[in-house]
């Protein structure tokens, strides 16, 4: 398959459209990072987004809308919790946990009898979206387990050839994936870090803690993020200097903290804060491959903020 690059024009995004509708595989950029489209309710495209990411087939898929108004085209007993948080976040980085309608094949659900549900807030993948006309399920485009792409040629060096198009539009600016939170009951319930902080949502450390019920939030069992080098966290402020010992030791290895590089070093990114970082390290761990270190030192940040969703992708990548 040859795979087609589109360009964010009114065409292509037309043409975009038009391929999802007919069960097509088109990647576009969001606002977190890039999503590889298929039409949600066609469980024939659907099981070919399993097929070209490797992704276990019991991870179910975020379903993205327009707008919020058509959230009744997949969900049922949508809760006032869901319609505040929806009237409050989206567009936005936030995904909503709700019961499905039936009509939402279970490939997309991952056999779950709940669909998660956002509206991204970047002006291409709404564009697209209004012009499928259609709920697009849409996980993140890398393959199964690297990490997640931030721009088109992420998207290329992993699926090239294995989907029909890819929708050029820059760089992601956010840089870390949704927040989901289970949205069926009174309160939010966190079941994967991201974009949207829990003091943006007001509950703070004194909410429980991400759901331990691992059914509940299939993805998180699964390998992710992984580069194909060793990638290690330094404590704020150690890691130029643990950077610079291993390098000693002869190994290549490759730095994204908050301080420049030292000598004998690859410089791989620079950050001042925890969304800094966010928006940079996806990039940074393919830009190590590239580079070809045998690691890649990264600075820890603070769990507040961002800094948590940005810490959790850190540790799973590190392994
Ligand atoms: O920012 C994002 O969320 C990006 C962009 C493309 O929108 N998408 C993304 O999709 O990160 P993906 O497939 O890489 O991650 C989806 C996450 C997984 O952790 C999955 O288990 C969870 O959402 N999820 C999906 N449906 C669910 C459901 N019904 N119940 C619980 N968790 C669900
Ligand atoms: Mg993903």
């Amino acid at each position: 398959m040859t795979t087609r690059r589109l360009a964010s024009t009114d065409d292509d995004l037309a043409t975009g459209g038009e391929l999802l509708r007919a069960g097509h595989l088109v990647a576009f950029p969001t606002e977190t990072v890039y999503g590889l489209g298929a039409h949600a309710m066609d469980a024939d495209a659907v099981r070919s987004v399993f097929a070209a990411k490797d992704r276990p087939a019991d991870n179910p898929l975020i379903v993205h809308l327009a707008e919020a108004d058509d959230l009744g085209r997949v969900a049922q007993d949508v809760t006032p919790l869901a319609r505040r948080l929806a009237g409050e976040f989206w567009p936005g980085p936030l995904t909503l946990v709700l019961n499905a309608l039936p009509e939402v094949p279970a490939i997309t659900r991952g056999g779950l009898g709940t669909v998660a549900i956002r509206v991204p807030d970047h002006p291409v993948a709404l564009a697209l979206l209004s012009a499928a006309g259609i709920p697009v399920a849409a996980p993140s485009a890398n393959r199964s387990g690297r990490p997640s792409p931030t721009t088109a040629e992420h998207v290329l060096a992993d699926l090239d050839g294995r989907i029909d198009a890819v929708v050029d539009g820059g760089r992601c600016i956010v840089g870390v994936e949704s927040t989901v939170v289970d949205a069926r009951g009174e309160v939010p319930v966190v079941l994967r870090e991201g974009a949207v902080t829990r003091e943006d949502l007001g509950i703070g450390r004194a909410a429980p803690d991400a759901a331990p019920d691992l059914a509940a939030s299939p993805g998180t069992r699964h390998r992710h993020y992984r580069p194909d080098c060793r990638v290690e966290v330094a404590d704020p402020g150690d890691a130029a200097r643990r950077a610079a010992e291993l390098a000693a030791r002869g190994q290549r290895v490759g730095l994204v903290a908050r301080e420049p590089a030292p000598e004998g070093v690859e410089a791989l990114g620079r950050f001042t804060d925890a969304g800094g970082l966010a928006a940079l390290l996806y990039g940074s761990l393919r830009d190590a491959e590239d580079a070809d270190v045998d690691v890649v030192v990264v600075e820890a940040v603070d769990e507040t903020g961002v800094g948590r969703a940005v810490m959790d992708r850190l540790r799973r990548a590190a392994g």
